[in-house]
């Protein structure tokens, strides 16, 4: 049973797997499938920044990392809202809001930062056809796995998994909300190729976040002074963000997310799977990662 605030409303999870839909094979929440038509038709603009991740990739770093860039490095501007607040989500609409992320981002003047977790064969074919930049943060999947598997837990969006060995199995296996892990880190690996597409992982943005940034400066055409450069490691580092309540997600009413099952800001550190997966299931792992990642060219770290 969730621990919830006094007189905070309680989380229902009761439907929370039925409200899970296929759209051409990949797992969606209904909601999305619900408003697939105005998804496909979103009219993206050139100089819409589009996020992409699979989910607990590192997505609210990176968002937070690229406000700070947007905004020069001003911490009073970044903490305007919280980080469902401050960019939309292409396909989701939350319980708090009245409104869909998607008309929100219509109501948006440019340039727009738009996140989205679809896989790159599913996302609106205006954000190719108008050749939107669009950074891509992945991340090593046993970390993926397990961050996602407690994210679960603590919110209403999805469903509670029995166990972590449940769990396991429908991560492995792509029945899990946005699907396939491999197929999403390979459909966007391999659509770089052919679109402006800045590749990045969050092991290496923990190992060198100042290379890192660098390289998200280069790719926006941006420049900024070493003062602010230095500024927006030290905000966007993980204690900075877990202390900052427009970071980490505590200014959401309990019903949506209920941190004292497992704070958002849970672990943020490469090879915590460590923690959680038995030898037998590392094994097992391994042998089906190399199965399901054979051929491609893509390599991850999983502890630094
Ligand atoms: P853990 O659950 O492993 O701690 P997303 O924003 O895509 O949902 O990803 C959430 C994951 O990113 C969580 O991982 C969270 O702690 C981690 N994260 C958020 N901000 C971070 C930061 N500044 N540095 C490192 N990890 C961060």
């Amino acid at each position: 049973m969730a621990k919830n605030e006094k007189n905070a409303p309680t989380m229902d999870k009761s439907s929370t797997k039925l409200n899970i839909l296929e759209i051409d094979g990949v797992p969606l929440l209904l909601l999305s499938k619900e408003m697939w038509d105005e998804i496909c038709n979103f009219p993206a603009r050139p100089d819409d920044l589009i996020l992409a991740t699979y989910p607990k990739s590192g997505t609210t770093w990176m968002q937070e990392i690229l406000d700070m860039i947007q905004n020069d490095g001003d911490v009073k501007k970044c903490k305007r809202g919280g980080p469902l607040e401050r960019y939309p989500f292409l396909e989701l609409k939350f319980p708090h809001k009245e409104k869909k992320d998607l008309e929100i981002a219509l109501e948006t003047s440019s340039p727009r930062l738009i996140k989205t977790h679809l896989p790159s064969h599913l996302v609106p074919p205006s954000i190719w056809k108008e050749n939107c930049k669009i950074i891509y943060v992945a991340r090593n999947a046993k970390d993926c796995l397990v961050s996602y598997y407690h994210f679960h837990r603590m919110t209403s969006l999805l469903y509670d998994p029995q166990n972590l060995e449940e769990f396991y199995e429908e991560f492995m296996s792509g029945k899990v909300v946005y699907g396939s892990w491999f197929d999403h880190v390979k459909g966007w690996w391999a659509a770089k190729d052919t679109h402006q597409i800045l590749y990045l992982f969050y092991e290496d943005i923990k190992k060198d976040p100042k290379r890192e940034i660098e390289k998200i400066l280069k790719f926006l055409e941006k420049d900024v002074s070493e003062e602010v450069l230095n500024k927006i490691i030290y905000h966007t580092s993980f204690d900075v963000m877990k202390q900052n309540p427009m970071a980490n997600y505590t200014t959401l009413p309990t019903s949506i997310m209920d941190h004292s099952i497992s704070p958002f800001m849970r672990k943020g550190m490469p090879g915590d799977w460590k923690n959680y997966f038995t030898v037998a299931q590392n094994e097992e792992f391994d042998k089906d990662y190399q199965k399901k990642m054979a051929g491609s060219t893509l390599n991850f770290r999983t502890e630094i």
